[in-house]
């Protein structure tokens, strides 16, 4: 049986969808091309010059190296967002939010916080916080995260391209 993810942590068994809600479940081989589309299509991932080809095999290694991936599906089967987070992947002590994508046409309806919800219930003892980049001219997602819980920590210049830093948000989830 599937396993199925709901914004407070994994459970078995299928959930019924109701008219408003949205399934969170694990990321399939069979989504990763809509999935690295929707990356590369948005206008924030063609400024690093992120292409299909390009997402879909960093998507095709986050499933085989036990990435977290989960998308958003509308009872369709069909993913209308995904987020991929590493367990481990800040400084080998906290979890990170790799990319968290929502489809142009489905923006402003909860489904990226539903997302990045599920990713978190996902963070298990001793990782107690989440770190992410975000670019400095995507103030949309800026305002996103924020209202979300997390804070920028610092700012890193020039990092993935020239003339465009990074804002380093961090989210602590558990107290120490
Ligand atoms: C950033 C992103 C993931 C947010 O996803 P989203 O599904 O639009 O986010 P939400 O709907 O949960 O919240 C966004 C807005 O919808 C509103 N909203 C939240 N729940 C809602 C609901 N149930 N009904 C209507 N509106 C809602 C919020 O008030 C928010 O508005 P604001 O941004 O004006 O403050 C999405 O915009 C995206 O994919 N952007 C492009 C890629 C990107 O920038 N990713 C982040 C990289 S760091």
């Amino acid at each position: 049986m599937a396993t199925w993810f709901s914004a407070s942590g994994p459970e078995e068994g299928l959930h019924r969808m109701t008219k408003n809600s949205m399934l969170i479940r694990p990321l399939r081989e069979d989504d990763i091309s809509i999935c690295a589309e929707m990356v590369a299509s948005a206008p924030l991932w063609q400024r690093y010059g992120l292409t299909p080809e390009i997402a879909a095999k960093r998507l095709q290694d986050a499933l085989a190296n036990d990435g977290l991936l989960l998308v958003a599906d509308d009872g369709s089967g069909k993913p209308v967002g995904f987020v991929w987070m590493l367990r481990r992947g800040a400084f080998d002590l906290s979890a990170y939010i790799r990319w968290l994508v929502v489809a142009s046409t489905q923006r402003s309806k909860g489904v990226g916080q539903k997302l990045l919800a599920a990713a978190e219930a996902q963070v298990q003892p001793p990782v107690r916080d989440v770190f992410l980049l975000c670019a400095d001219f995507n103030g949309d997602a800026q305002r996103f995260y924020e209202r979300e819980g997390y804070r920028q920590m610092g700012t890193i210049p020039d990092y993935v391209i020239t003339g465009v830093a990074e804002y380093i948000y961090r989210k602590r989830l558990s107290p120490p």
